[in-house]
């Protein structure tokens, strides 16, 4: 570890200094529900940092960040019939809209979210311990990600700013909302993930119930107004509280038409099992991988070193795209695993505004034991820690640990780690990896570490049907965020990118007539007097 800083001694001793990047505990009493900021006169969960300073009794403690309504089942009731009423079957204001207008609406949210950026950094840091830079990342490709939402949106729009006509019969096709969403993302990318979702669903004219990320409660609450501003009343409506109580009653209602969640595969089944109409349910989930990375006898070192360490512990490991296997071929084992851990010792543990720091306190209370009992798992079945610093933890922090040689019957060949314990096997025969993808639960992404181009060839025709992306000398990823993300197996259902994302909360919809005189002029008048928003030739600029 850079300067040998021991892992007890990473929390800021002098919390006067560390205050100012602080930010003030925050009391968010309000939801928004129905285009209103309302009170919540029931009970209040408590927020805490994965941060931890010094605590006037002694000791330290998690630095507390506020308090939020902990809704219950019964205020439920309100909120679907305030995105109901927004949404009313579909003949409401906001999905009956010209696209044109919503993406106005849109763009208003996009240019006062701007003033927002300092804020919600601040937020991200504290709230899930994220670094400085990688927030800020966040948000930038937040930004983007809306504003290449509003383009893809103008330009479906032009493709369909058309009427076809096939065997005597005119149409015009374009893209309907599917009713209310319930959208919900995950605490790793609180912001963006959320927004990747929240974005499209709004501006395909569908309503919304969103519920934050449970860690990343309080980062939303300066979007609240902005919510409330930019839309009409009960287009969007943001719920906070305990996930049974909250997202569960609104599935039990069977009043939720789209299920956008991002996070375990356990609770999306359980969510989707609870909806008592499920043709009617329309699911886009991003859920569990553990992605592997094979390194083959001719890769070039360097590079998968490179790419193995930023792509299995950026953010901690806590990217549902991070690798959390890595298969290495026997020949080069020995001289991977050096470079492998020397690269890793060198990275800085520290708060998340500390320059230039990569390792940083885990959000989820449990995480350090849970990663510790794996590692222990893994300990007594024949594996060793192989990096210097390896297998240390103090309360929120884990130290990034590489576990050589991983076996099947360890804990860690099939539960999804999701922190910064990185198991390495080695193989002699590819064939190897190759059965652990085609038997694993998750079908994600893969990265191929090598240089023989028949080699890698004949790697990516089977694996390109075992998940949905393949990565040759690369780190597996998201980004950039015009490339569908999905997965298979129980990785995924649904696509997202900056296009499918319009397309999966959407549905094609279509107006039609028999060519004859009579309809010709009937639809001419229409299209000429701009009377419907839907049978419309307009083509926004
Ligand atoms: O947690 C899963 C994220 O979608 C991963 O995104 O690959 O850009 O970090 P990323």
């Amino acid at each position: 570890m850079v300067e040998n800083t021991p892992i007890y001694n990473l929390f800021p001793a002098n919390f006067a200094s560390s205050a100012e990047e602080a930010p003030h505990p925050v009391e968010q009493k309000e939801y928004l529900c129905g285009g209103e900021l309302k009170s919540w006169s029931g009970p209040f969960g408590q927020v805490y940092s994965p941060v931890f300073v010094p605590s006037p009794a002694g000791g330290i403690e998690r630095y507390h960040l506020g308090l939020y309504p902990e809704m219950d089942e019964n205020s439920m009731e309100e909120v679907l019939n305030a995105a109901h009423k927004a949404y009313d079957l579909g003949r409401g204001e906001w999905p009956t809209m010209k696209e044109s207008d919503r993406i106005l609406h849109v763009q208003d949210f996009l240019n006062k979210m701007m003033a927002l950026r300092d804020e919600t950094i601040t937020w991200l840091m504290w709230e899930i311990g994220k670094s400085k830079t990688d927030s800020a990342a966040e948000f930038d490709r937040t930004v983007e990600y809306v504003a290449d939402t509003i383009e893809a949106l103008k330009n479906m729009n032009r493709d369909s700013a058309k009427l076809e006509l096939h065997q005597d019969i005119y149409a015009q096709v374009r893209r309907g909302p599917l009713g209310v969403v319930l959208c919900m993302g995950p605490y790793n990318y609180p912001l963006n993930e959320t927004f990747a979702t929240l974005i499209p669903a709004l501006i395909m004219g569908n309503t919304v119930i969103f519920r934050p990320a449970r860690f990343g409660f309080l980062l939303m609450r300066p979007f609240l107004n902005l919510f409330r501003d930019c839309f009409p009343p009960g287009v969007i409506n943001v719920i906070y509280g305990d996930g049974e109580k909250t997202a569960g009653t609104l599935m039990k209602s069977g009043r939720i038409d789209v299920l956008a969640f991002i996070g375990s595969s356990r609770v999306a089944n359980i969510l989707k099992r609870q909806h008592p109409r499920s043709n009617r349910l329309r699911s886009v989930l991003g859920l569990d991988a553990k992605n592997p990375a094979i390194i083959l006898e001719d890769a070039d070192l360097d590079v998968a070193v490179s790419e193995c360490v930023n792509g299995s512990l950026a953010f901690n490991g806590q990217r549902c795209t991070a690798l959390k296997m890595i298969f290495v071929h026997s020949s080069l084992r020995e001289e991977f695993l050096s470079l492998f851990c020397k690269k890793i010792e060198k990275l800085k543990m520290g708060m998340p505004w500390e320059s230039g720091v990569d390792i940083t306190p885990l959000p989820e209370p449990g995480k350090p034991a849970y990663l510790q009992e794996l590692v222990d798992d893994a300990l007594s079945k024949g594996a060793s820690i192989c990096n210097e610093g390896g297998g240390q933890s103090y309360q929120s922090f884990y130290s990034p640990t590489v576990l050589f040689p991983v076996k099947p019957n360890m804990r860690i060949f099939e539960e999804e780690q999701f922190g910064p314990v990185v198991p390495v096997l080695e193989f002699d025969d590819v064939q190897a990896p190759i059965n652990y993808m085609v038997q694993s639960q998750y079908g994600q992404q893969v990265s191929i570490f090598g240089r023989n181009p028949g080699r890698i060839a004949e790697l990516i025709d089977p694996l390109v049907n075992q998940v949905c992306r393949v990565n040759i000398n690369t780190k597996c990823q998201r980004g950039p965020d015009v490339y569908p993300f999905n997965g298979r197996k129980d990785s995924a259902e649904g696509t997202l990118s900056v296009f499918d994302a319009l397309r999966v909360f959407s549905i094609r919809t279509m107006v039609a007539t028999r060519d004859t005189d009579a309809n010709r002029e009937l639809f001419s008048t229409i299209l000429e007097e701009r009377s419907s928003h839907f049978l419309s030739t307009d083509f926004i600029l």
